[in-house]
């Protein structure tokens, strides 16, 4: 036998030179969970290790993340029920909880970049990403896009770095790119929740905003976990709309799109490693079933692998901190 692969991974040093793929913080986004007072975190039952914050707490927890690395967060609100509607009103309010952290948190690390949620659901009172038609029941495309409009205004407004439309409306993208545009905020950024399928992956999520549908599901607008061509078609036409980067969601069960998207892509892409895929590891480690810290980089490698230029991810943190060493 004279080819033996094993010769190149005969030493740490080899594997090093040899190595396709790597790994750093800056590779990293953590998601934070956002609620209203002084000094409070509360733990999410399904998400041992994962906080919802006041935002003195967010913005402690965000100098300890960019003093990892850890080059952004992505902002999610958990609203007391009293502020939803049925047009999600509070979303755009321009002295709401949301947009109030957003300018503390950049008035405090002007540095770390700001990804605020654009979707209807932690405001809404039926639960879902669209406005619902109260007679039918349909999701409706076409008048949920200026909520989402003036939302991702009020956002760019607070000083969001990138707005990340998460609804899966059709043609939210341009929509949003325009009315930015118009509102003086052509730097500010989109991320786009391109492939995002409709999956019980984000069930710990939707108890952490206790933002789950009222009634049905979201079918009608996520994807279909049995679909890649059509995820492939949702790029399309996100980067022909603007889009400055598109996501995959959620991601370990998602590799093939990842894959897939990356190779037609033009713009950077990024995978969403949800709620769900956070528990199961958190769980069976907690068993004493896995080894918590080498499945976690594994799996955050894999995604780079697959192709994913960034990573939103609840292990960012815990990562970015075992990378360092
Ligand atoms: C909703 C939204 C969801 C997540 C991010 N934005 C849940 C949903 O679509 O129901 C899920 C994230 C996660 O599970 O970590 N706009």
């Amino acid at each position: 036998m004279r080819i033996r692969p094993r010769r190149n991974r005969i030493s740490n040093s080899i594997r090093s030179l040899v190595r396709e793929n790597t790994l750093s913080p800056s590779d990293l986004i953590m998601p934070l969970f956002l609620i209203d007072g002084k000094n409070i975190k509360t733990e999410i039952p399904s998400m041992p290790g994962i906080y919802r914050r006041t935002p003195d707490l967010i913005i402690q927890e965000i100098k300890s993340l960019f003093s990892l690395g850890v080059p952004a967060v992505a902002l999610f609100p958990a609203l007391d029920d009293s502020l939803k509607d049925r047009y999600a009103k509070e979303s755009s309010n321009q002295k709401g909880l949301y947009q109030n952290t957003i300018r503390d948190i950049k008035n405090a690390v002007p540095e770390i970049t700001v990804i605020t949620d654009v979707a209807m659901d932690p405001y809404s009172s039926d639960g879902h990403d669209g406005l619902v038609d109260s007679t039918t029941g349909e999701i409706l495309n076409d008048e949920t896009l200026p909520i989402l409009a003036a939302m991702a205004v009020s956002q760019a407004a607070a000083g969001a770095d990138i707005v990340a439309p998460s609804d899966m409306m059709d043609g939210r993208i341009d929509y949003i790119r325009k009315a930015l545009d118009d509102g003086g905020f052509k730097n500010t950024g989109i991320l786009a929740y391109t492939a995002k399928y409709a999956s019980a992956f984000y069930g710990p999520f939707r108890d952490a905003l206790n933002s789950a549908p009222k009634k049905g599901d979201k079918k009608t607008y996520q994807m279909d976990p049995a679909n890649v061509r059509e995820a492939i078609r949702e790029a399309e036409l996100d980067i022909q709309e603007g889009a400055d980067i598109i996501m995959v969601k959620p991601g370990l069960p998602y590799l093939d799109v990842i894959r897939a998207i990356s190779e037609i892509s033009n713009v950077p892409v990024a995978a969403y490693n949800v709620s769900g895929e956070y528990a199961m590891l958190k769980a069976a480690s907690q068993n004493g079933w896995l080894d918590y810290e080498k499945v976690v980089l594994e799996t955050l490698m894999s995604f780079k692998r697959a192709g994913a230029d960034m990573i939103l991810s609840y292990h960012a943190g815990e990562a970015a901190e075992w990378i360092h060493g």
